[in-house]
């Protein structure tokens, strides 16, 4: 399915737009090298998350699914000095992949990774009265979309951005008899956020690096 251009048009914006970074370069390494998957975010994506925590002057942001801290450094040098990210992971292992590449960008003071489910660590936060949160990344398991979701607005306040990951799957999130959990996830996530009264959502199909997906942004709505 995959089209060579895309890869090909990916190195080419990349290495147009995007300065060399030997830090970013350090985590995708030190990723790869722990055997960790290899799927973080393109780096065009990345700098994509960066512009939008930086465009609306973000000083919290929520990550659910940190993985080796990829997309997390992105998002986390857009916050000043005095912002706080909040990361979710699964994997003890991912965790500390992304503690060491966070410790390395000078970046650990900022973010802080919370290890666990992330239904239970969401939970926790909204126990803690942690939000809100100006800018929420939604990219851990699919099937529990619809639930980050839905934690995630609550931890929100109006106009925070909410920014899902791997909508399309390949074009399989049109096909209404897949049978795909992940795919089912992301469908069922899009039919609560389409009927969701707090916020306004759209969704966009992309292509490069990473193949055939897509993404979703919401802006949380006026109380
Ligand atoms: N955002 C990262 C990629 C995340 S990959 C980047 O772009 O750099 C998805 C991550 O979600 C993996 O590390 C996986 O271990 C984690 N994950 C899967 N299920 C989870 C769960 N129930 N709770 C928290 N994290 C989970
Ligand atoms: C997968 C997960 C992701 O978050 C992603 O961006 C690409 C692939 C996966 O689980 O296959
Ligand atoms: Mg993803």
């Amino acid at each position: 399915m995959a089209d060579p251009s895309w890869q090909g048009v990916d190195e080419y914006l990349c290495s147009k737009l995007l300065a060399a970074d030997p830090v970013l370069d350090a985590a995708l390494a030190s990723s790869n090298e722990a055997g960790l998957p290899p799927i973080a975010v393109a780096p065009n994506q990345g700098k994509l998350l960066h512009l939008l925590v930086l465009s609306i002057g973000a000083t919290s942001v929520l990550e659910i699914g940190t993985l080796g801290g990829y997309s997390t450094t992105w998002m986390a040098r857009a916050l000043p000095d005095s912002g706080r990210l909040v990361t979710l992971e699964f994997e003890p292992k991912h965790a500390a992949v992304a503690r060491a590449n966070l410790e390395r960008a000078g970046l650990a003071g900022r973010v802080e990774i919370r290890v666990g489910r992330a239904l239970d660590s969401l939970a926790q936060l909204a126990e803690e009265k942690a939000g809100p949160f100006d800018f929420v990344f939604i990219d851990a398991d699919k099937e529990n979309t619809a639930a980050y979701f839905d934690r995630s607005v609550e931890l929100s306040r109006p106009g925070s951005l909410i920014f899902v990951d791997n909508v399309v799957r390949n074009g399989a999130v049109a096909d209404a008899s897949s049978t795909d959990a992940q795919v089912l996830g992301m469908r069922a996530f899009l039919d609560a956020a389409a009927e969701d009264a707090r916020v306004e959502v759209t969704a966009v199909q992309t292509v490069g690096s990473k193949g055939y997906d897509g993404f979703a942004l919401a802006r949380v709505n006026p109380r």
